[in-house]
């Protein structure tokens, strides 16, 4: 007797393993998230995040370069504001000459082709560091969109390729498309993060732009409204479908790891590119682990970056862009 199936066969060494392997990974896949700094060469370190800093303009378009020689062709923008510019209705977001309007501009200066979204939602310039206005204790919807796109047409003229809103109002990519069409900017795509879950993953996130929901009264004490429950899988598939209906050029899921089965029946269910976010915790997890030598860090990234490919992934925003290009370039 022997075995039917020698599955074995297939792995037996380096090449028939390289010729029936479904996945790639190379620096395109890549999205880089950057957090900027007001001010001049400042380079701060996120103590939760190990090799990420919050840099200045200067800086930044340092970071931008390096990325683009590295192969990376997309870069997510956040900045990190001053409290002074903080309020509710989060004014400053729309400042055409605001931090981020600024980074846009100089990064499209100093590399054209860099692909540059940045993040629509108002959690870094509000005083309550929610993504959206508050008003009688919860985050509303409507008033909200309008502020999110005064915040993408002023992302559009600074220059930005596409706008990303991270807030999960309902109808604001619709509310978005529409305004971007009627001032000339047909050409400037949504990024929507569509299946956004409250998730727990995001911590050093708003340590690196100190953008948590404050604790006050009056101040919903989480993202739950907005941000999807965990337990859930229909609402991923439904907001994915609604964003495209509302014009979304690419849907993201996010966090990554997690939930590569909701990005994996996002990517059924949709006739458009599926971006994932290998979150902040995500990162930290694996610094932690491997600066303890528990899990070999190398390794780990690119299994990790695989998977999310293989669950569906066209495109990872992930902190480890810089150094998974590095590895896959070699
Ligand atoms: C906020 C925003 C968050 C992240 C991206 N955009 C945090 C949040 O929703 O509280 C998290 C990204 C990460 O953890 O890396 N609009």
């Amino acid at each position: 007797m022997f075995p039917l199936q020698r599955n074995r066969r297939l792995r037996t060494n380096e090449s028939i393993r390289s010729l029936v392997r479904e996945t790639s990974l190379s620096p395109t896949d890549f999205m880089l998230p950057m957090f900027v700094a007001e001010g001049k060469d400042v380079k701060i370190p996120i103590a939760s995040m190990p090799g990420i800093y919050r840099h200045s303009l200067d800086n930044t378009i340092k970071e931008v370069k390096e990325a683009w020689d590295l192969g990376i062709k997309a870069v997510n923008i956040y900045v990190k504001v001053s409290d002074s510019l903080k309020d509710n209705a989060g004014v400053e977001a729309w400042n055409k000459n605001g931090l981020m309007q600024q980074t846009i501009r100089a990064i499209k200066d100093a590399v054209p082709e860099m692909i540059v979204m940045p993040d629509v939602a108002l959690d870094p310039y509000s005083i309550y560091g929610h993504d959206g206005i508050i008003k009688n204790g919860q985050v509303i919807n409507d008033a909200t969109i309008e502020a999110l796109t005064l915040m993408s047409l002023s992302h559009a003229e600074a220059g930005a390729d596409f706008v990303a809103p991270s807030d999960m109002m309902d109808g604001r990519v619709l509310a978005i498309r529409k305004a971007l069409e009627e001032n000339g900017h047909h050409n400037v795509g949504i990024m929507s993060y569509s299946a956004k879950y409250a998730s727990a993953f995001y911590g050093p996130f708003r340590d690196a732009l100190d953008s948590a929901p404050v604790d006050l009264n009056d101040v919903p004490k989480d993202k739950k409204t907005y941000q999807m429950d965990y337990a859930n899988r229909i609402e991923a598939i439904r907001e994915a479908l609604d964003d495209v209906a509302e014009g979304a050029d690419i849907v993201m899921v996010k966090p990554g790891m997690a939930y590569l089965d909701i990005v994996r029946e996002v990517k059924n269910a949709v006739h458009v590119p599926v971006a994932v976010y290998q979150v902040s915790g995500e990162y930290a997890m694996v610094k932690a682990a491997a600066e303890r030598g528990w899990l070999d860090h190398d390794q780990i990234m690119i299994e990790q970056l695989f998977c999310i490919k293989r669950a569906g992934a066209n495109i990872i925003s992930t902190y480890f862009a810089k150094e998974a290009a590095k590895l896959l370039n070699k």
